[in-house]
């Protein structure tokens, strides 16, 4: 692989801006809330990149970054990478997360989401939220004083994102001019890959099978954050249309959580589409594979790639952590 790790850089669009690696303080992110990688600047990135690369150097560095603080951990559906990343970053940065399943909370059965929105913030520094529908995120946050963290919904998964643009910048030393190529369904994780793309410069093949593709709405909105930045990004009904030129091949799953009923038609409809010996074969010759897992292999990918030399999959996983602790450290960090 010619991917390297790397020593700075700048992942950005027109390749002017630097990360401001090397600062001791934390530049905070410009938003209260992290719900949607829309919401999200390249200044916000630059920075949690660079905190990231810092606790990575210096891990001890950062083992009081957050103490004295608490998040909660607001999960309606099942998680292993996300609550646990988010927990173990707490534990390592001095700080406590404490864990409530969809069973404890009851979001908005037992009292309106408002009102636990506000006794939350009373408790907690921040809320990591994972849910089926994007608006009880967006009420959570309106109403709550503390930050609100999209631990997945439906809609946007930005945690998985960033700690993904962050995998790919540290393997290539950028983002501009980096290839992926995203073969799949048009679910959670391809939006926020959208928008990160856009936001960032890299560019973006999205391949979907026809009537899988993403909505107009998103497609327009990136077409516009695009112009800005440079990214390059097309969309396609053939697996093989730009793998010729692809550094990193991506995928997820065809049947999301909460979508179990419509599997006997996403598998039929996404066969062509599976990521296998013959697809990687198409790519650059040291193209990256990566899928934010949990995988189901011999579906959307092949056991064979999953274990083969170009997935980095389990390294993906692990940056998880890291990113998230810069993430904690930014969000939570601000009135210090
Ligand atoms: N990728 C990811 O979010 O994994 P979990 O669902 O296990 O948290
Ligand atoms: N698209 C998947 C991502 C899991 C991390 C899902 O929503 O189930």
């Amino acid at each position: 692989m010619s991917a390297k790790n790397t020593k700075s850089k700048t992942i950005a669009s027109k390749g002017k801006k630097k990360a401001s690696s090397g600062s001791k303080k934390f530049v905070p992110f410009a938003t209260k809330d992290l719900l949607t990688m829309k919401a999200i600047g390249l200044k916000d990135i630059e920075a949690l990149f660079a905190l990231a690369d810092q606790i990575r150097k210096s891990p001890k560095k950062f083992m009081h970054s957050l103490e004295g603080k608490t998040i909660g951990l607001l999960f309606q559906k099942p998680s292993t990478r996300t609550r646990v990343s988010f927990e173990v970053a707490m534990a390592q940065a001095g700080g406590q997360a404490v864990y409530l399943g969809d069973k404890d909370i009851l979001m908005g059965q037992r009292e309106p989401i408002k009102d636990v929105a506000r006794t939350l913030s009373g408790y907690f520094d921040g809320v990591v939220i994972r849910t089926f529908d994007h608006a009880v995120l967006e009420e959570f946050g309106q109403v709550s004083t503390i930050p609100v963290i999209n631990g997945l919904s439906d809609s946007e998964h930005p945690c998985q994102i960033l700690s993904d643009l962050y995998t790919i910048y540290a393997k290539y030393g950028k983002l501009k001019d980096i290839m992926v190529t995203y073969i799949g369904d048009s679910n959670n994780v391809l939006k926020s890959l959208m928008y990160g793309a856009a936001i960032t410069g890299m560019s973006l093949s999205i391949v979907t099978p026809r009537g899988y593709e993403p909505s107009e709405e998103d497609l327009k909105e990136i077409k516009v954050l695009a112009k800005d930045s440079g990214a390059k990004l097309s969309l396609s009904n053939n697996p093989f249309a730009s793998l010729k030129n692809t550094h990193v091949i991506y995928t997820d799953v065809w049947v999301s959580m909460g979508q179990e009923r419509q599997r006997e038609q996403r598998v039929r409809d996404f066969q062509p589409f599976q990521v296998n010996q013959t697809i990687v074969s198409k790519a650059l010759p040291d193209a990256l594979v990566m899928h934010c897992l949990p995988a189901h292999r011999g579906e959307e990918i092949t056991n064979e790639v999953i274990e083969g030399p170009h997935s980095i999959v389990f390294e993906q996983a692990a940056n998880r952590l890291l990113v998230q602790k810069a993430l904690l450290t930014l969000l939570l960090n601000k009135n210090n």
